[in-house]
């Protein structure tokens, strides 16, 4: 079963493309990864599947109801978590779910349970009196999400809802999402953070406003990245990445943190190569070691890939 589908969707506002014909299916169940670098979209396109912006063009369905014919039925097939925080501060953790189960119709006889049931997913029992105000970041999120699943929706979608939270509570809200996918929940979330795209069962990748990738995150990484990647440590890696540019035999090469990595050409003896290259540089010193590129590799070499062909348009205008 498709839980949501995306077929060529746009939104403009003014002269400005925010979303470029993206299409795209997601099966029931899945976790589904949304990426891409601030300004690409993801907001935008998040706001037209939950029925709150209406696409310029294209079409998407979502619980198979028409996002813009159909945006009440919609709103009560999914949950919602926003980018930026919708509960109210001054309102203790109980008393936001009970107003969000109002804004969700639950009919009162049913609302002591919904938010029993809330409190204990979200991991909040014992905080149902404490104001909003003075939870942490990550229980702050948390209560979102419980807001977010109180109608028991079958699809969620989640805006960055770990963005600017500490890496144990970031580690406790992906326990609730694969807490709910284990559920048959369809959880549709994106992320900076490559460690969580990880854990998606598909990913997309959006850069500036495009579907550049679509892909498991494995795949994404296997068929991105073809050659031998090294890092280089010991030489600064800004120098050392002006000097490999160029060189027919570098493929790419990124500063990485205060390494150097080096896509080199496939074939044997890339190590020695580069080894090579760097001696002759200057650098007999530096070490060079085979690792095993990631997600973040793949996806910095497929937005400076679509950065190339921008430019070859003619700098496309969004
Ligand atoms: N209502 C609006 N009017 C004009 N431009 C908008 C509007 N909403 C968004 N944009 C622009 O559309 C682009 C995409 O914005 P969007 O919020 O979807 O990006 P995003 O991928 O969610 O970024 P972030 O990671 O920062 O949240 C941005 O350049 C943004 O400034
Ligand atoms: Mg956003």
């Amino acid at each position: 079963m498709i839980a949501v589908k995306a077929e060529g969707l746009v939104k403009r506002f003014g002269p400005f493309t925010a979303v470029d014909d993206v299409s795209f299916e997601v099966g029931e169940g899945a976790i589904f990864g949304f990426l891409g670098p601030n300004g690409a979209g993801k907001t935008t396109t998040i706001r037209m599947l939950c029925g709150l912006l209406q696409p310029t063009e294209g079409r998407a369905t979502v619980a198979g109801f028409d996002v813009a014919r159909e945006p009440d039925r919609i709103k009560e097939s999914i949950g919602y978590m926003s980018q930026k925080f919708s509960l109210y501060a001054d309102l203790t953790v109980k008393q936001n779910l009970e107003f969000y189960a109002g804004i969700y119709r639950i009919p009162r006889k049913k609302r002591a349970a919904r938010i029993d049931t809330a409190l204990g997913i979200a991991g909040l029992r014992g905080l149902e009196r404490r104001l909003t105000a003075t939870l942490a970041g990550g229980v702050k999120q948390r209560l979102a999400l419980g807001a977010a699943i109180l109608h028991e929706p079958r699809i969620v979608f989640l805006d960055e809802p770990t963005a600017g939270v500490d890496p144990a509570s970031r580690r406790d809200f992906w326990d609730l999402i694969s807490g709910l996918r284990g559920q048959g929940v369809t959880v549709f979330v994106t992320t900076h953070y490559m460690d969580e795209a990880e854990h998606c069962d598909c990913l997309i990748l959006i850069y500036a406003g495009r579907k550049i990738a679509e892909a498991s995150p494995r795949d994404l990484v296997t068929r991105v990245i073809r050659g031998e990647m090294l890092e280089v440590s010991g030489p600064p890696p800004g120098k050392v990445i002006a000097r490999l540019a160029p060189d027919p035999r570098v493929r790419r090469a990124q500063v990485f943190g205060l390494t150097s990595r080096v896509l080199m050409e496939d074939g044997p003896g890339a190590s020695e190569a580069l080894k090579g290259i760097l001696a002759e540089e200057g650098w007999p010193e530096a070490r060079v070691r085979p690792i095993r590129p990631g997600l973040e590799d793949a996806f910095m070499h497929l937005i400076e890939r679509e950065d190339e062909r921008i430019t070859a348009e003619g700098g496309r205008t969004r």
